[in-house]
């Protein structure tokens, strides 16, 4: 398909709409794989996932196999899983602890800092076969953290992690800054798959307009649990274009957030401990900002296949496609790590659980709707253009909204299409 013209906008009905195709076309796909996977900064994993030297996890980043660990001296690294013999997967494990690795194939041995520590029958090698690390584990190519959430750039060139993060950085720091100590993943990851294109995920995990229609159960749920207090209709707060094709809804919670705002339904104990916390914030960081830590919910999109929900619980979620049609999703709980171990991490990580967990609420209705949305994209060739159109003003410039407006779509849309006509990339 033509990307330029993939996203079509009419001034006159305020209308802005996109190409079903782009969620369909195979050769789409693999213009996705080269110009944005290859080239943005793609979520790994966080610091507290390999907390002791040696603990590793490999994952899958734009179909490459990565070994994310901690080495034996405590420095966080990258490598490509792949032996630089003759190209079998080094680590065949999803996750251990180990000072070295050993290929099944030919038997080569490397430290869990990269160094080739052995390979086999090296006498019939000359001296110098080693030289200069040729027989290391390669190292991605870029590298990169931001307040503990590490990044992968397969793009030597690419602009800095913080450059590129930009106007994210304060959300990220709005939503790690809520931990007296610091922030971290609890438990493993949530992982399940759809038979979907990614991108509707993407557009899924920055759409509170579906909210409603698609999960009323729980807004019962919710209303019932907060007294009653539940609004539906217009919400206090808004949607910010933060560049680059990242975004963020950032709404008043009127539920119970475990970081700050209590609810009958946890106790009263729970009040004065949740009172304190947000007199603490307030302490640290002044009234205004700690009602956006404490009062208000996020949910950010950061370009191309992370989301971070900051709603009753916090969670981490990436997702990777691998076919136009069908994409893996993971999702990690994070919580303050002074939580753990006390009722507080209860009550979040049922929350994790109920609406968000792949059993819960919320995850199948979003499932189905996107699943529906992708097979109704393949067949329904006659109506090839989805609406994108709800609060677009072609005369702003459309970058902060309602909190229910289609603008943080149309954000992901226009970074997207950005990057696939880029050729610099
Ligand atoms: S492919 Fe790994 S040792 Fe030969
Ligand atoms: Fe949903």
């Amino acid at each position: 398909m033509n990307i330029a013209e993939a996203i079509r906008t009419e001034a006159a009905a305020s209308r802005f709409q996109i190409s079903r195709q782009a969620y369909t076309d195979p050769a789409v796909y693999q213009l996705e794989m080269d110009r944005i996977f290859s080239h943005c900064w793609l979520y790994v994993g966080h610091s507290t996932e390999i907390e002791k030297p040696g603990d590793f996890k490999t994952r899958t980043l734009a179909d490459r196999s990565v070994i994310f660990l901690k080495d034996r001296n405590g420095s966080i690294r990258c490598f490509l899983n792949v032996c630089p013999h003759r190209g079998a997967q080094v680590c065949r494990l999803s996750e251990g602890n180990a000072r070295s690795f050993s290929c099944i194939y030919h038997g080569w041995i490397f430290e869990n800092t990269g160094k080739s520590l052995s390979i086999a029958e090296p006498e019939t090698y000359p001296p110098n076969f080693g030289e200069g690390g040729r027989n290391d584990l390669v190292p991605v190519p870029r590298f990169e953290e931001y307040r503990g959430f590490w990044f992968v750039n397969f793009d030597r060139k690419a602009q800095s992690l913080r450059d590129y993060l930009g106007d994210a950085c304060d959300y990220i720091d709005v939503i790690v800054d809520q931990a007296a100590t610091e922030m971290h993943i609890v438990g493993k990851a949530q992982e399940y798959s759809a038979r979907a294109n990614w991108k509707l995920l993407a557009e899924n995990s920055t759409d509170i307009l579906h909210v409603e229609a698609l999960h009323p159960t729980y807004l019962d749920l919710v209303a019932t649990n907060s007294g009653g207090a539940m609004k539906r209709g217009k919400m206090l707060g808004k949607c910010v274009d933060l560049g680059n094709g990242h975004s963020v809804i950032e709404r008043q919670a009127t539920y119970g957030r475990p970081i700050a705002q209590w609810i009958s339904l946890w106790g009263d104990d729970a009040k004065a401990e949740i009172d304190a916390i947000y007199d603490r914030l307030v302490k640290m960081y002044g009234e205004e900002r700690a009602i956006r830590m404490a009062r208000y919910s996020r949910n950010l999109l950061i370009f191309p296949n992370l989301v971070i929900n900051d709603i009753m619980s916090i969670t981490v979620r990436s997702f990777q496609p691998k076919a136009a049609d069908y994409m893996e999703v993971n999702v990690w709980a994070l919580a303050p790590k002074e939580e753990i171990g006390t009722p507080a991490l209860e009550r979040r990580l049922s929350n994790f659980l109920e609406f968000l967990g792949p059993g819960g609420f919320a995850t199948p209705d979003d499932i189905e709707a996107l699943e529906s949305c992708q097979r109704a994209a393949l067949s329904a060739r006659e109506a090839p253009w989805n609406d994108l159109s709800k609060g677009f003003d072609p005369k702003s410039a459309d970058k902060v909204g309602d909190t229910k407006d289609e603008l943080p779509q149309r954000a992901f849309w226009r970074g997207w299409q950005a990057r696939l006509l880029s050729t610099g990339a």
